[in-house]
């Protein structure tokens, strides 16, 4: 299967993923990596050489015009799947008339607790023990698509937000191989079974 990512910063989700699909037997293959900004994770997929872009908000007449930019880039790429990792925008009605269904985001909190983009210091105010990693099909709002699969993550005490937020990263790395890896696998399967039916 295709799989398209999406990212903002150093890309480190984006990195395992592709770590992923160097073995032979993950059911995906990263095609694209796509960003809002000149990001230094792109070099994780320019390093294998895997096709990159860039897609400003800034380059484009308003939001509208940028969320259309953006479905075509992808497009071009012919994703079965778009994986936002640490992708800090949110995305308008031509990206998800394209790939909604089959756009996910990870994020850094059990969700619907602390969504939006301060998850791990709103979690360290709160005075949480337990927080943790969610995927989730992406909608219109801000974090509040189905979720698909959360893990737990502990609090330490004299957790800071990087420290936190790195063990939280550990947890979003695996969550977010494993679902890609049960997504591609469920639609290949449902693909094969319409092509018995076919038959
Ligand atoms: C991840 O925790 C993601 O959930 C959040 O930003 C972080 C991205 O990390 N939106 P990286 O860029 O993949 O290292």
């Amino acid at each position: 299967a295709r799989v398209a990512v999406l990212l903002s910063g150093t890309g480190s989700l984006c990195a395992a993923l592709l770590e992923a699909t160097d073995d032979p037997a993950f059911p995906a293959e990263v095609v694209v990596v796509g960003s809002d900004r000149a990001a230094h994770g792109l070099e994780h997929a320019r390093r294998r050489g895997i096709p990159t872009f860039t897609c400003g908000l800034g380059e484009h007449a308003d939001r509208p015009a940028w969320d259309r930019a953006l479905a075509a880039e992808l497009a071009g790429h012919a994703p079965d799947l778009v994986v936002s990792a640490g992708f800090m925008k949110l995305v308008g009605p031509a990206v998800l008339d394209a790939f909604g269904g089959r756009l996910i985001n990870t994020h850094p909190a059990l969700l619907p607790a602390f969504p939006g983009a301060h998850a791990v210091r709103d979690a360290l105010a709160a005075g949480v023990a337990v927080t943790g990693a969610t995927v989730h099909l992406v909608d219109a709002g801000l974090d509040t698509g189905p979720v698909l699969a959360q893990r737990e993550v502990a609090v330490h005490p004299d957790d800071d937000e990087a420290e936190l937020h790195e063990r939280i990263k550990e947890a979003e790395r695996e969550l977010l191989v494993d679902t890609v890896a049960a997504l591609v696998t469920a639609g290949r399967t449902s693909e094969q079974r319409t092509r018995k039916s076919d038959r």
